[in-house]
């Protein structure tokens, strides 16, 4: 972990440490603590970096009830990729016109129950998908997925999704052909890239395909999607949403006003509103190294190690509370019987005993959504913090 991000979390940290040690002496750990106003103010950093922009939140990313009240209220709308998605804004009573359909494979009855939930914007890559929209009402509008691959992503998105730039103009005459109202296209240039550059050459490519579709076939886009992806800072510093919001506006210029900009934002929004209470349930020495078995792991909360390769913080409670400390390399192990389950290797931590508590901030996306039951072994319960 980059020690000055560490000292910066540490000092950001701290006013919540009391906080914290009373909500895991009350609900006991594994503990997800939930504030969301902070997606508030990210969903503001946003609309402040990204100036006209329709932000639709990748409810994947952590499908709360609050978060998505808070992203309603806050003017956003949702990306939605599955019935399950469909049926829970539904349930919430959330509004259903300000969300877009974004899984490029679906079956022909998704299609159906999000129109008769209230989605009108969907997603296609290949002809065979633009084949289950033809006959389907014409109030539909169909966006072209492209794909750009990234080797700086964390999950290059493009490696499952999109068509290549080269192919879209034929897609876009299939859609044509089928009778389906073309809106315009799509991307989404990988998760956590620590890079954004990537976003200046998917949305250059993006305006030239959109000017040249025009061209040969007469028909303009009027929608640009840009995805999400933005990255956000865990163990090391990446770029600010700025970083985005410039390439964007260099990039569009005073196109911007020919479309419709939207993004799909999930990570960004949320990564920072939940933190990881967990306490150390086992210490032993191996292989010359201190272990601490912790009581949430990989198959837990931090799924997103595993799956993606992304790497939270993780402080002790402790050194939150007292000025210094000194730092030794330990291995942070989860707790089920798999080997795998390791959460951090040769990670530096001050001295911890058993029932001390590690504190994991960055901990909303990707966390308790993709968390599994193996070993028998419970949700981390989420409390409002
Ligand atoms: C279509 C689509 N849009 C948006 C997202 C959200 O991406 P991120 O959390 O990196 O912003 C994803 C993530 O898988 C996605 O598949």
């Amino acid at each position: 972990m980059n020690p000055r991000r560490r000292s910066r979390l540490r000092e950001d940290l701290r006013p919540n440490a009391a906080r914290w040690e009373q909500l895991a002496r009350t609900h006991g750990t594994p503990l997800l603590v939930l504030e969301p106003h902070l997606v508030a103010r990210r969903l503001r950093q946003l609309q402040t970096a990204l100036t006209g922009f329709g932000v639709h939140y990748a409810v994947k990313a952590l499908p709360h009830p609050v978060v998505l009240s808070t992203i309603a209220i806050c003017g956003g709308g949702f990306d939605v990729a599955t019935r399950g998605e469909v049926d829970l804004l539904g349930r919430l009573g959330l509004p259903m016109h300000r969300c877009i359909h974004t899984n490029p494979i679906k079956k022909p009855a998704d299609i159906d129950h999000a129109y008769a939930a209230g989605v009108r914007t969907f997603v296609v890559e290949n002809a065979a998908e633009v084949q289950k929209f033809r006959g389907r009402p014409a109030d539909i509008d169909v966006l072209v997925r492209l794909a750009f691959r990234n080797p700086a992503a964390k999950s290059d998105l493009s490696s499952k999704f999109g068509v290549a730039p080269a192919e879209a103009e034929l897609l876009v005459k299939h859609v044509l052909a089928a009778g389906v109202r073309f809106a315009g296209f799509s991307f989404h240039v990988g998760s956590q890239s620590s890079s954004v550059e990537p976003y200046r050459r998917a949305l250059q490519h993006t305006l030239d395909l959109a000017d040249h579709v025009e061209d040969t076939l007469g028909v303009p886009a009027r929608v640009l999607d840009i995805g999400g992806g933005f990255p956000v800072s865990y163990r090391e510093d990446e770029p600010p949403i700025g970083a985005v919001g410039a390439i964007v506006d260099d990039v569009l210029g005073r196109r911007r006003h020919d479309f419709a900009l939207l993004c799909e934002p999930g990570r960004f929004l949320v990564a920072d509103c939940m933190t990881l209470l967990a306490s150390v349930v086992g210490t032993a020495e191996r292989d010359g190294q201190v272990w601490h078995y912790l009581d949430d792991g990989l198959y837990g909360s931090y799924s997103n190690v595993m799956t993606e390769d992304v790497h939270p913080p993780i402080l002790a409670l402790e050194e939150l509370l007292r000025a210094e400390a000194a730092f030794d390399p330990v291995t942070l192990a989860g707790p089920t019987c798999d080997s795998a389950d390791v959460i951090a290797r040769d990670y530096p931590m001050p001295a911890l005993g058993i029932g001390d508590l590690v504190v994991s901030p960055m901990m909303g996306a990707y966390t308790a959504v993709t968390a599994s039951r193996f070993n028998g072994i419970e949700a981390t319960p989420i409390v409002m913090g």
